[in-house]
């Protein structure tokens, strides 16, 4: 992800962050449970409407850091290990994804463009890289020895 993405992302995230959360998260779940429908029975501790409000959150605390991505790793890993809780998986990542690009090309209308979508990509990216690898790490071994 280059400085150009990166603000290309931040400024569109403003626009995205002007219209109401619970309709931007309600196009990103109707979307993804369209797509992965599997999914659905994941998402039980919260209403859709308070769980849009917690991804939009997550999203505007990593975008306005996304060029110190090192001082929030602690804080991804720490989210990435409460996926694993949920049950997530990494070929979930991409459907998640392709549900939040469909979102931000039918948030930002006319302002959506080719590069853009390729900044959203590469961001996404990083971060879902960042998510897998610490669901991995966090993996306990299959048999622990006793010592
Ligand atoms: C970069 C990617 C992602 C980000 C930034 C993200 C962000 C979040 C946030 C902020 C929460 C609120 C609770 C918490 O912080 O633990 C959450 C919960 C959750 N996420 Fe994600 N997530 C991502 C990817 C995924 C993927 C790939 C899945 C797979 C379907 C997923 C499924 C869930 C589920 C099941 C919950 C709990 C729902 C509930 O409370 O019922 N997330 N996510």
């Amino acid at each position: 992800m280059t400085q150009q993405q990166i603000t290309l992302v931040q400024n569109s995230w403003g626009l995205v962050s002007t219209i109401d959360q619970v309709t931007v998260g309600s196009i990103f779940y109707t979307r993804l449970f369209e797509t992965m429908p599997e999914v659905r029975p994941m998402f039980i501790r919260s209403s859709i409407p308070e769980q849009s409000k917690k991804l939009m959150t997550m999203l505007s605390y990593v975008i306005t850091r996304l060029d110190r991505l090192d001082n929030i790793i602690e804080e991804v890993r720490k989210m990435a290990r409460r996926h694993t809780h949920y049950g997530v998986q990494d070929h979930h990542y991409d459907a998640v994804g392709n549900a939040l690009l469909f979102t931000l090309q039918k948030g930002l209308g006319n302002e959506w463009n080719p590069d853009l979508s390729e900044a959203w990509t590469s961001i996404y990216q990083a971060l879902a890289n960042a998510m897998m690898t610490a669901q991995h790490d966090g993996q306990e071994p299959a048999q622990e020895k006793r010592a």
